[in-house]
């Protein structure tokens, strides 16, 4: 794989980043893939208020990656505390969400590489000593591709913001933690 060139969204980029997220998560060419989500929930990943707004907060930034010139990956990164497993207090951490990779190019390596960049970039912004998520539960092989890089299963369960989407098809599911300790 060409390796890809990293820099942070500005507002001039919301427009191709929702286009990615909502095709990468729900579009119509993913479906029934292991990497989609379009079987649990049919509505607007996201909009161009939310990625503008998440932009704009001084502890949070939208990682790009491009493929010759192209924005070919993106995640999002905002800082946070997560518990610190050995001294039982909090630690500065980094939340990881809103992963999407170009479906054309899914499986050819850019996400392994957009998450550990994602890792060095967080410990060099907020000295983040680990990075925590929250994934579908019953996207069984998204977790195994997580655990394959490092993150665990903590244990904590969140609901599924239901309130924020729509056209979910199932409401059998719910939002499982991950954490992976950045050493
Ligand atoms: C999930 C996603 C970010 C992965 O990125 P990617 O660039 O396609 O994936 P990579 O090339 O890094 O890795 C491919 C992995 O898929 C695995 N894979 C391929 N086919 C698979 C299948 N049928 N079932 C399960 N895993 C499969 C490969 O084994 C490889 O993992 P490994 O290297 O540990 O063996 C991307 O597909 C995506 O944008 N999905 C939609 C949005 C989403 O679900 N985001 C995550 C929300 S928490």
């Amino acid at each position: 794989m060409t390796q890809p060139a990293f820099r942070y969204a500005t507002q001039a980029d919301v427009p191709a980043l929702v286009a990615l997220i909502e095709r990468a998560y729900r579009g119509p060419e993913t479906a029934g893939t292991w990497f989609s989500e379009a079987h649990l929930l049919k509505g607007p990943r996201t909009s161009i208020s939310d990625i503008s707004d998440l932009i704009a907060q001084p502890e949070s930034r939208f990682l790009i990656a491009e493929l010759e010139g192209q924005i070919a990956g993106c995640c999002l990164l905002q800082k946070t505390k997560a518990v610190d497993g050995q001294s039982g207090k909090d630690s500065d951490a980094a939340y990881f969400g809103m992963f999407a990779i170009n479906p054309t190019i899914n499986a050819t390596g850019l996400g392994k590489t957009v998450l550990a960049e994602a890792e060095h970039r967080v410990r060099e912004l907020w000295r983040a000593k680990a990075m925590v998520m929250t994934v579908i539960n019953v996207r069984t092989e998204l977790i195994g591709y997580y655990e394959r890089r490092g993150y665990k299963l903590t244990g904590a369960r969140h609901p599924f913001p239901f309130n924020e989407t729509t056209g979910e098809t199932t409401r059998d599911f719910d939002l499982v933690e991950m954490k992976k300790v950045l050493v």
